[in-house]
């Protein structure tokens, strides 16, 4: 059983501390390799990684293909203003095919999971002789996937999978007695800019988790353009998290007089303190119009807009 630390009795500095010696003793004359995507908990493994291993810490930003728009450039720049060397893998074609045909949400959770652990980090270890991976699963991905609410991506030894023995090395995860508010503590401590460590949260499995039916790169350059929107008019809004959600099926609407069968999305915004429990943000109707002006003028083929106002449970904050 993981024993919880809440952010209340955190200590960041002594939590800092005993995480680089956890590392360092771990990895001992070894290297690691770190998965950074760029999102609050890969972004402070990678600053903690940095402080225990220094050079001997390799980390990796995979361009899986569904990522928002900018992002591997964007956070490649900061780290390396923050003396972090990022290597960005272009491995689309990998998620891509294996995520082709997929309907269902723990198939497509599965596929990119096993696209992820075994065939691009497989590979990525073996070549570089790595023998330990370091991630930034926490608490709340734990929680979920033994319950058996959904599967996230990175959780592995709670179900009984031994990565050592499913993928051929060991996974190093410093956070998981934390949740979302703990790890933008120890973030923050850590000296990574305000920005990255209260960035909202993305998940593992990142623009997949906000199409409905089977990904592919049609349906992920409308997202891609309708996250880009939700995320520019909402920050400032205070709220946890918000996104853009793909729905599979399609409305009539109309387009220069004649009749388009067209996409729609749905916005969710978010209230949460650690993602456990959330309500919708009570977001002003000017906003939500203007919101909508903005997805239906910028994002090709969308003719419908929805806001989400149901609650988690039973929502989650993702729609996959
Ligand atoms: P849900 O959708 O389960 O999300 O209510 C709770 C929080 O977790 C994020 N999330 C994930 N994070 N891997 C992750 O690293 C995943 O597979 C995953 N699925 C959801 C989600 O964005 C929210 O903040």
């Amino acid at each position: 059983m993981l024993k919880e630390i809440k952010a209340s009795e955190l200590n960041t500095d002594k939590f800092i501390a005993e995480k680089v010696n956890e590392i360092m003793s771990a990895v001992g004359n070894g290297t690691a390799i770190n998965a950074l995507s760029g999102g609050v908990d890969s972004s402070v493994v990678t600053m903690l990684g940095h402080r225990a291993l220094g050079k001997k810490l390799r980390t990796v930003f995979i361009q899986n293909g569904l990522m928002r728009e900018g992002e591997p450039e964007a956070v490649k720049d900061i780290f390396s203003k923050l003396g972090v060397a990022v290597e960005i893998i272009d491995s689309k074609k990998d998620f891509l095919d294996a995520l082709s045909g997929i309907t269902d949400p723990e198939e497509k959770r599965e596929a990119i999971t096993q696209t992820f652990y075994k065939k691009v980090f497989g590979r990525l270890v073996r070549e570089s002789g790595a023998k330990f991976l370091l991630q930034g699963t926490i608490l709340t991905d734990v929680d979920e996937t033994v319950a058996g609410i959904k599967r996230q991506h990175n959780v592995f030894e709670q179900l009984g999978i031994d990565p050592q023995e499913a993928f051929g090395y060991r996974i190093l995860e410093p956070l998981i007695q934390l949740r979302k508010d703990g790890v933008r503590l120890t973030g923050r401590a850590l000296g990574l800019p305000e920005d990255m460590f209260n960035r909202i949260p993305f998940p593992g499995p990142a623009l997949a988790a906000r199409i409905i039916g089977e990904v592919n790169e049609e349906k992920l350059e409308i997202v891609r353009k309708a996250t880009s929107v939700v995320e520019r008019m909402l920050a400032n809004r205070g709220a946890f998290q918000y996104m853009a959600i793909l729905h599979d099926d399609r409305v009539t609407g109309m387009r220069d007089g004649k009749r388009d069968f067209g996409r729609q999305i749905e916005v969710r915004c978010w209230d949460s303190v650690d993602a456990r429990t959330a309500s919708p943000t009570n977001l002003p109707f000017e906003v939500l119009e203007k919101l909508s002006a903005s997805i239906l003028k910028e994002v090709p083929g969308v003719v419908s807009v929805t806001y989400n106002i149901a609650t988690k449970p039973p929502s989650t904050i993702e729609a996959v």
